[in-house]
């Protein structure tokens, strides 16, 4: 079964709910919960699958405990993963930042060669600009738990199952419903 690894940045604690979250929809199959601010890139060996969720603050700028750790994201560190994104922003008090902090992972983390998974669409958000869009598509789940945070329980939903899929970890019963 494939080992998975939500690392996670969180300032206020809402990424660190929406971790949470995730890890729930992911039941049966378990997720390790890991904080950015205790974790070094030797983390990474227990894992084969890593989720990274980010927030962003001031104005477009990856969240205070990413900007530590992603100079660890190296190609050694994450030979042989896949990798997935999530990102908490605020669409309408930052519409032209909206979930950077997810793009400049990405940015980060793509051109070591890593198959990214969990790619997501831009549609039903009101966002004007993000560095997290690449070729019309977001490059992760976005999640906005201050403007619309009714709206959480059922993206992620959608993303966990997509990813399920993308992964192949979906039983026989889950896939013909
Ligand atoms: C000062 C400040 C700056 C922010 N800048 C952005 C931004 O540029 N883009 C964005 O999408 N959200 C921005 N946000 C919204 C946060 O990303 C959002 O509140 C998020 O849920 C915080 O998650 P955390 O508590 O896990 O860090 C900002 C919030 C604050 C208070």
């Amino acid at each position: 079964m494939a080992r998975i690894g939500l690392f996670y940045g969180s300032t206020t604690g809402s990424t660190l709910k929406v971790a949470e979250l995730i890890g729930e929809a992911f039941d049966p199959t378990p997720v390790d919960l890991v904080d950015v601010r205790q974790a070094s890139a030797e983390d990474f060996r227990n894992y084969d699958v890593l989720i990274f969720g980010t927030s962003t603050w001031h104005w477009g700028s990856l969240q205070d405990e990413w900007a530590v750790f992603e100079d660890q994201l190296t190609r050694q560190a994450l030979a042989g993963k896949k990798v997935a994104f999530f990102g908490l922003g605020d669409q309408k008090l930052y519409p032209d930042h909206f979930v950077d902090g997810m793009g400049l992972l990405y940015e980060k983390v793509k051109p070591l060669g890593t198959p990214v998974v969990g790619l997501w669409s831009k549609d039903g958000y009101a966002y004007q600009a993000s560095a997290a869009e690449v070729d019309g598509r977001l490059v992760g789940l976005a999640l906005d738990e201050d403007s619309e945070p009714d709206r959480t329980p059922g993206r992620i939903q959608a993303w966990v199952r997509q990813l399920k899929s993308e992964l192949r970890l979906m039983n026989s019963d889950e896939q013909v419903r």
